[in-house]
C-alpha cells in the first residue's frame, strides 16, 4: 500500500493528503510532515548548475553550428567520412540532454509543473540521451584520442542509455523512488562532460610542462594522456559523487525511521 504523505498544494493555498510518489496526477515530490519546504532560490545548486551548463554550451557549440569540419576542435579520425556530421549530431543532441536535464533535476519545477516535467523527460530520453548515446558509441569506439579514451567513451555511453532507460521504464511502471536513483545517476553522467573538461584542464597543467620528460617529446602521447585521464576522471567521479549523494538520503531516510521507532509512546 501507497505510504500517506502531507504535501502542500498551492492551487488549494493549503495542505493535502496524497500518496508519496503519485506521478501522473498529483505532485512528484511530497513534502515530509515537520520538514520545512526549502524555497528554488533557497537551493544553493539550482542557478549555479544552470548557468554552468549554459557557459559550457556557449563556448562548445559554436564551431560545430557552421557544420564546417575544419573549424572543429576534434580532428576526424583517418578513413571514416562520416565521423564529423555524426559528432555535430552527437553534440546536438548532447545539448538538448543538458539542458533539459537541468529543468528535470530541479525540485521546485517538479512540484509545480508535473506535466511539464513529463513532457520535458521524454524530449530528455528520447530527443537526447538516446540519440545522443548512440552516436556517442559510434564515434567513441573511434576517437582520435587513444585507446584509453576509446574504451572510457564506450563505457561511459552505455552506461548513460542504460541509466537513462531504467529511468525511464521505472517512471512508466511508476516506480517513482527507483525512478529518482537512476535519473539521478543519468544527470551525473549528462553533467560528466563538464567535470571532463575541468579534469582535462587540470592534467595539461600538470602534464604539459612534463613533455621532453614523462613524454620522450611525443605530442601524441601528451594528447592521449591528457584526454585519457580526463574522460576517465570525468565520469567516474561524477558517478561517485551521485552515489554518495543517494546513500547520504538513504542515510538520513534510515535515522528518521530509527528516531521515530525508539520514540517513547504515549499511553492512552
Ligand atoms: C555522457 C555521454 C557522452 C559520451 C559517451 C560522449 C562522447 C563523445 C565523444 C566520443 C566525442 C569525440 C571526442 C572524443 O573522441 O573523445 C565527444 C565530443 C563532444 N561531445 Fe560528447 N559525449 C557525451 C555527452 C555529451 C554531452 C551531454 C554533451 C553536451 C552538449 C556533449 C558535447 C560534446 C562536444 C561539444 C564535443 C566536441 C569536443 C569539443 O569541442 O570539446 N557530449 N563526445
Amino acid at each position: 500500500m501507497a505510504e500517506q504523505t502531507s504535501t502542500v498544494d498551492p492551487a488549494k493555498g493549503g495542505p493535502s493528503r496524497i500518496p508519496s510518489g503519485t506521478g501522473r496526477t498529483g505532485r512528484m515530490e511530497a513534502v515530509r510532515p515537520g520538514v520545512p519546504r526549502v524555497r528554488w532560490w533557497r537551493r544553493p545548486w539550482v542557478a549555479p548548475l544552470a548557468v554552468v551548463a549554459f557557459a559550457f554550451l556557449a563556448f562548445s557549440l559554436p564551431p560545430y553550428l557552421s557544420l564546417d569540419p575544419s573549424l572543429s576542435r576534434v580532428p576526424p579520425p583517418e578513413g571514416f567520412a562520416a565521423y564529423h556530421p555524426l559528432l555535430v549530431a552527437h553534440i546536438l543532441f548532447g545539448a538538448v540532454a543538458m539542458i533539459t536535464c537541468c529543468l528535470q533535476i530541479w525540485p521546485w519545477f517538479r512540484q509545480r509543473h508535473p506535466a511539464v516535467h513529463r513532457l520535458a523527460g521524454r524530449v530528455y530520453v528520447l530527443g537526447g540521451v538516446l540519440p545522443a548515446g548512440a552516436l556517442g558509441l559510434v564515434i567513441g569506439a573511434f576517437s582520435p584520442f587513444g585507446p584509453m579514451a576509446r574504451v572510457s567513451n564506450v563505457i561511459l555511453a552505455a552506461l548513460w542509455l542504460a541509466f537513462t532507460v531504467a529511468g525511464f521504464r521505472t517512471a512508466r511502471q511508476r516506480r517513482f523512488t527507483d525512478h529518482r536513483r537512476w535519473m539521478i545517476r543519468s544527470f551525473a553522467l549528462t553533467m560528466s562532460i563538464i567535470t571532463n573538461r575541468i579534469w582535462g584542464a587540470i592534467a595539461a597543467i600538470i602534464l604539459v610542462p612534463q613533455l621532453d620528460t614523462a613524454f620522450g617529446g611525443s605530442e601524441t602521447a601528451l594528447v592521449q594522456a591528457i584526454a585519457g585521464l580526463a574522460t576517465w576522471l570525468g565520469w567516474t567521479t561524477s558517478l561517485l559523487l551521485a552515489e554518495w549523494w543517494l546513500e547520504r538520503g538513504d542515510a538520513a531516510r534510515r535515522r528518521r525511521r530509527t528516531a521515530v521507532g525508539t520514540r517513547p509512546r504515549l499511553s492512552a
